[in-house]
Order: structure tokens, then C-alpha cells, then sequence
């Protein structure tokens, strides 16, 4: 019977979903992403090297683990083929990696097009990544999109990418963008299907069928429920479901088989790009934590905003994607401080909230009902297991276990795969 695990972000991205999907892809025989695109940027440390991942499952690294891009995705063909040159470069060359052939393509218009929609917004800009992410799945919705599978039959290939230039070339006219040629973009993606060809599938069935063994089988979510297109901070969010919920529809299985889940948070919050952010700190303790912990974005460099760890948003959570356990990640982060602070609760116009409003009007007006508890001095980079740690430390896993209602399974306390200890022992035998 296979064992299944689906790692999550629990925030608003960037909460070290690499590493702990590389952590356990050690031992893991298929790791699937299963929404999302290359506005991910997933990093692995190990052996003194860091990696980057945009596209490519975390996976990558171990030769024995079958990696799937799976339908629910986004798949930009072109920043694949880059992204594999730099793992060659950087020595991954022996690798397992399938793309499904139901999965959207991402079209050089879609980032044109992402950066005009940006543009056009003025002040009320998302602060996307500017991948073409939104454009892509908004087409794929809109059914004036290609697939993955399509490259394979060049004559439908043709068929539909006339048939989605027919439109878009349209779009782009009335919005003053260069138009593309039918026969560049035909002669270029006919490339691309003769470099990565060989890698789409239905991957759906390669999932199922593994499953169906004693496999260990990981799903790899991108960006945070925060960033989800339904439960997120909309407008301010990404154009997918990160959430467990979506795994069976992007991959292309049963919900049947969903039931670990490994909700990635922070010690503490970040995000990047714009909308409101409760917790979010400014001054000397924001600057502290953002260069302690390196938080400026993978993909786009810019510096993250900093915020204490947010128990309303982990409770929501929790409930939408139904959390087995927290991975805490970058706990190393806050030694150092006098005082580190949990939000319970959000004070909005005379009243406490227990869950987040729908609207960001409101949960702009929200401010944060803040614990204080006493910080820790010490370095915790080389804790190998939950007693090592201090007891003001082992105080705040504690005080995150009771206000949020689920048990911290992992803690990581510093970006190298061995930094990581296992608290939980369904996680010690996956
Ligand atoms: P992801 O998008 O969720 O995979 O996260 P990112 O890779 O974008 O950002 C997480 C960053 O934190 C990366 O630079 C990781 O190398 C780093 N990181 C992960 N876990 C830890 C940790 O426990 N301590 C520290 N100091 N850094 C960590
Ligand atoms: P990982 O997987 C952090 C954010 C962007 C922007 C919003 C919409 O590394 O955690 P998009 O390009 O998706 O249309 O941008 O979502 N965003 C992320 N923030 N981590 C990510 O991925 C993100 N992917 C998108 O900054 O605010
Ligand atoms: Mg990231």
C-alpha cells in the first residue's frame, strides 16, 4: 500500500516547501507538482550547494525519484529547457522527470501580457511574478489555450495555436503589444517538442498506477494558501489552488487517496508583492529577520515583507486544506530576539475575529491581537532534536501548537536538508 504526503505552503509562499520536499524526496519514490508554474521559486541546500527551482519538482535531485508536472500546472516548455541546462550546469544530470499532456502551456504573450494587465492596474497593481501565470490559467478557463500533449501532434499543434492566436494576436493589437507570427512560434515550440517531447504523458495514470504500489509518494504544492485564487487575500493573490484540496484535480487522482498533509509555515510570516499582511512589522526587528533569514525573493529578488506568525490565517488553513502537521521552518531565524510575538486573534472595527474577513478592505482594517512571549539567544543551527532546543523556543512550539490547534510534526532550523528534526513519528517512518 503506498504511503502518500502532501506538503503545502501555509502562508503567503516562500515557506521552505523545497526544502522539506527535498528532505523527504530522498526517500520518496514520485514527487508530483500539481498547480502553479514557474512563479514558484522552490531552494535546496545540501552538501554546501544551494539549488533553485522554479517549474521542476523538488524531486530532482534524487535519481531514484520519479518527478511529475502534473495537469493542474502551468508549464512554460521554454523555462523548462532552462531550467534543466542549469541543474546540468550545476552537475543534476541523472534524473527522472514527466510532464503530464493535459497540462496548460504557458505562451510567450501570456508574460506580455501579464506585464500590460500589471501596468494597466496603475497604483492597485498584484506585484505578480510576471510569468504569464494569471494569463495562462485565464485561457485554459477560457478554452483558448494549448496543452502540453499538443506539441506531440504537430498538425492539431498547428490547429490550435492558430486557433489561440486568432484571438490573442487580437488582444494584443488593442492593447498596443507586438503581435506574434504563426510559423516562428510553430517553428520554435516544433523545437522545444524535439528537445522535451519525450518527457509528456499521461501522467495521470503514471500517478495512479504508482500509487497503487508500496510506493512513497509526495506532492509538492506551490506558493501559499494565502496566494489561493479562492481563499486567499483576493485580489492579491495567484490564479490557482495551492491547497491540499486541489492535489486529486491536479494530478489527476482520487481525493481518496489524500491523507497526510504537511502544512509549511514560518517561524514567522513573509510575503512579497502587494495586499494586506495583518502581522506585518517595520522597523529594526522587520530589517533584523529579513537579513537574517535572506528574505528576498527567489524569482524576483525583491525584499519580502516580514510579519510575526500569524495563528488566525494557520487555523484557516488548517481547516481548508485539513493539516496533519506544521513543518516550522526557519525557527533558527528568531534566536537572537528579546520577545517574539504570535498573533491569536484580529481586532477589526470594535470586534474579534477568529478567521480572516473575505474582503481585503476588511482585512486591511484588521489589526493584529498580539502574545508576547520571551525570545531565546541561543544558536539552534545544530539542534538535532526537540529537547536540544531552548526552553523559550520549546515554550513558542508549544504556544503554536495550542493556538492554532495542530501539532508541529518537523521542525527546520536551517536551510541545509540535515537542519531539520522530526518531532512526529508518522513523519519519522515516511
Ligand atoms: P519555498 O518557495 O516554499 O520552497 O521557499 P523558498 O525557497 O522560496 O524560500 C525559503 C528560503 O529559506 C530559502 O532560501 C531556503 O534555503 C531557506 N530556508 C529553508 N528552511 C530554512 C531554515 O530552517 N532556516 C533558514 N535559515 N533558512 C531556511
Ligand atoms: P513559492 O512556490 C511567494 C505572489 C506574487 C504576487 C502574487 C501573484 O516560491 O512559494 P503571480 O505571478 O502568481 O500571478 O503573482 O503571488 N507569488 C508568490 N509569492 N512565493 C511564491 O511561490 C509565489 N508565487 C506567486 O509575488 O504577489
Ligand atoms: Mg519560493
Amino acid at each position: 500500500m503506498s504511503q502518500r504526503l502532501v506538503v503545502i505552503g501555509s502562508q503567503w509562499g516562500d515557506e521552505g516547501k523545497g526544502k522539506m520536499t527535498d528532505y523527504f524526496a530522498c526517500r520518496a519514490d514520485m514527487v508530483v507538482r500539481y498547480q502553479g508554474g514557474n512563479n514558484a521559486g522552490h531552494s535546496v541546500v545540501f552538501d554546501g550547494k544551494k539549488y533553485s527551482l522554479q517549474s521542476i519538482p523538488s524531486g530532482i535531485f534524487n535519481p531514484r525519484t520519479v518527478n511529475v508536472m502534473a495537469n493542474g500546472m502551468v508549464v512554460n516548455p521554454v523555462s523548462v529547457i532552462a531550467e534543466l541546462d542549469r541543474l546540468h550546469q550545476q552537475g543534476v544530470t541523472d534524473y527522472q522527470l514527466f510532464i503530464s499532456n493535459r497540462a496548460a502551456m504557458v505562451m510567450p504573450w501570456h508574460s506580455a501580457l501579464d506585464g500590460a494587465y500589471e501596468n494597466m492596474k496603475g497604483e492597485s497593481l498584484i506585484g505578480t511574478t510576471k510569468k504569464g501565470i494569471g494569463p495562462a490559467y485565464s485561457d485554459k478557463y477560457s478554452r483558448v489555450g494549448l496543452r502540453m500533449g499538443d506539441l506531440l501532434e504537430p498538425e492539431y499543434f498547428a490547429e490550435r495555436l492558430k486557433a489561440a492566436l486568432d484571438v490573442k494576436n487580437r488582444e494584443l493589437k488593442m492593447l498596443g503589444l507586438p503581435e506574434f507570427d504563426f510559423k516562428e512560434v510553430y517553428d520554435q515550440y516544433m523545437e522545444i517538442a524535439g528537445k522535451i517531447g519525450h518527457m509528456i504523458t499521461d501522467t495521470s495514470k503514471l500517478i495512479n498506477d504508482t500509487l497503487l504500489t508500496d510506493a512513497k509518494v509526495l506532492f509538492e504544492g506551490a506558493q501559499g494558501m494565502m496566494l489561493c485564487i479562492d481563499h486567499g487575500t483576493y485580489p492579491f493573490v495567484t490564479s490557482s489552488t495551492p491547497s491540499a484540496a486541489s492535489v486529486p484535480v491536479g494530478a489527476g487522482i482520487s481525493p481518496k487517496w489524500i491523507d497526510n498533509v504537511l502544512g509549511v509555515a514560518k517561524a514567522y510570516c513573509t510575503r512579497v508583492g502587494e495586499g494586506p499582511f495583518p502581522t506585518e512589522l517595520f522597523g529594526d526587528i522587520a530589517h533584523e529577520i529579513r537579513e537574517r533569514g535572506h528574505e528576498y525573493g527567489t524569482v524576483t529578488g525583491r525584499p519580502r515583507r516580514i510579519g510575526w506568525f500569524d495563528a488566525v490565517v494557520a487555523r484557516y488553513v488548517a481547516r481548508l486544506s485539513g493539516i496533519d502537521n506544521w513543518a516550522l521552518m526557519l525557527f533558527d531565524v528568531l534566536s537572537g530576539l528579546d520577545k517574539v510575538s504570535i498573533c491569536t486573534g484580529y481586532e477589526c472595527d470594535g470586534e474579534i475575529l477568529d478567521t480572516p474577513p473575505s474582503t481585503i478592505s476588511r482585512l486591511a482594517k484588521c489589526k493584529p491581537v498580539l502574545i508576547e512571549l520571551d525570545g531565546w539567544k541561543e544558536d539552534i543551527t545544530g539542534a538535532k532534536s526537540f529537547e536540544e532546543l531552548p526552553e523559550a523556543a520549546k515554550a513558542y512550539v508549544r504556544k503554536i501548537e495550542e493556538v492554532t490547534g495542530v501539532p508541529v510534526g518537523m521542525i527546520s532550523v536551517g536551510p541545509d536538508r540535515t537542519q531539520t528534526i522530526t518531532v512526529a513519528n508518522e513523519l519519522k517512518n515516511f
